[in-house]
């Protein structure tokens, strides 16, 4: 098993692919502290995970945006797990729209969770791992980081900002041999890209097959990844097989930013 008796804190872990991260790194004999700010969501995926992986996991409720809630859960898991071995900076929101009349509250929420969100659970776990010398932190970008997508201004200036965040904070912490890198799914089947969806074909007065089949088609493999396809992706990050990667971002994004 690669994660036997590693400590991993994955944000976010109510849904879609924190919780198919989740499930794939108890499979793997992770130690896990899974955070989210939905709390019944947090219980599905507990549920969902077999005897031996419930009794090394710890779920908490703690909403990214707010400072004082992620440094107490930090300084908690020091306490009493005494490491972190691996970080999955996963928690985020979609809104999508034009730039013209996107809510200003809707751009505030995606600063606040996808870029403040990220900083705010770096910024009280770095203390800890400056100080044990080890450790890895994978933090989730996207293909919208690389490139522009149709109404998605916002989203993709948190997204590139999450890359820029990432690779800055590699430089800061190689000389204390933790590792920083980022991985950037695709279009990637969770209830994020499914509201992303919805939401684009009632904008536009299409069909949610339609739109669906223009994300399909976006990527060169013409379908969606499962979350689990994703889960892989960050597994291989925080296990010692990446041993020689920090700063770099993993593309999961089936080709779309290839062409
Ligand atoms: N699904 C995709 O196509 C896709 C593509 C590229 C990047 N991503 C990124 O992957 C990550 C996971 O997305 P997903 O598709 O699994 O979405 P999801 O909506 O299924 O899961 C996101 C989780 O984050 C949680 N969350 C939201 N705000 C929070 C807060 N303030 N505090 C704590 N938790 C909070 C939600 O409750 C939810 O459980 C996100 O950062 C997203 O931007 C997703």
């Amino acid at each position: 098993m690669r994660m036997e008796d590693k400590v991993v804190v994955i944000t976010g872990a109510a849904s879609g692919i924190g919780r198919a991260t989740a499930k794939l790194f108890a499979q793997e004999g992770a130690i896990q502290i899974l955070s989210d700010i939905d709390e019944e969501g947090l219980r599905e995926t507990f549920d969902i995970l077999k005897d031996d992986e419930q009794n090394r996991t710890t779920i908490m409720k703690i909403d990214v945006t707010k400072p004082e809630e992620v440094k107490e859960m930090m300084d908690h898991i020091i306490k009493i797990f005494k490491k972190i071995d691996v970080l999955v900076v996963n928690a985020g929101v979609v809104r999508v729209g034009p730039v013209e009349t996107f809510p200003d509250a809707d751009y505030d929420l995606l600063i606040n969770v996808n870029l403040k969100g990220t900083h705010y659970t770096c910024k009280y776990a770095v203390p800890y791992f400056k100080k044990q010398k080890f450790g890895s932190i994978i933090t989730l970008a996207s293909v919208a980081a690389h490139i522009g997508q149709t109404a998605h201004a916002n989203y993709c200036s948190t997204k590139a900002g999450v890359l820029g965040y990432t690779r800055a904070l590699a430089l800061d912490l190689a000389p204390y041999n933790v590792r920083v890198n980022s991985v950037s799914p695709g279009a990637t089947d969770t209830p994020m890209l499914q509201s992303d969806v919805a939401k684009q074909a009632r904008d536009r007065g299409i069909s949610y097959e339609e739109v669906k089949k223009e994300f399909e088609e976006e990527g060169v493999l013409g379908r969606w990844a499962t979350p689990e396809e994703i889960a892989y992706g960050i597994l291989f990050l925080a296990s010692n097989e990446s041993s020689y990667m920090t700063g770099a971002d993993l593309r999961l994004d089936g080709g779309w930013t290839t062409q």
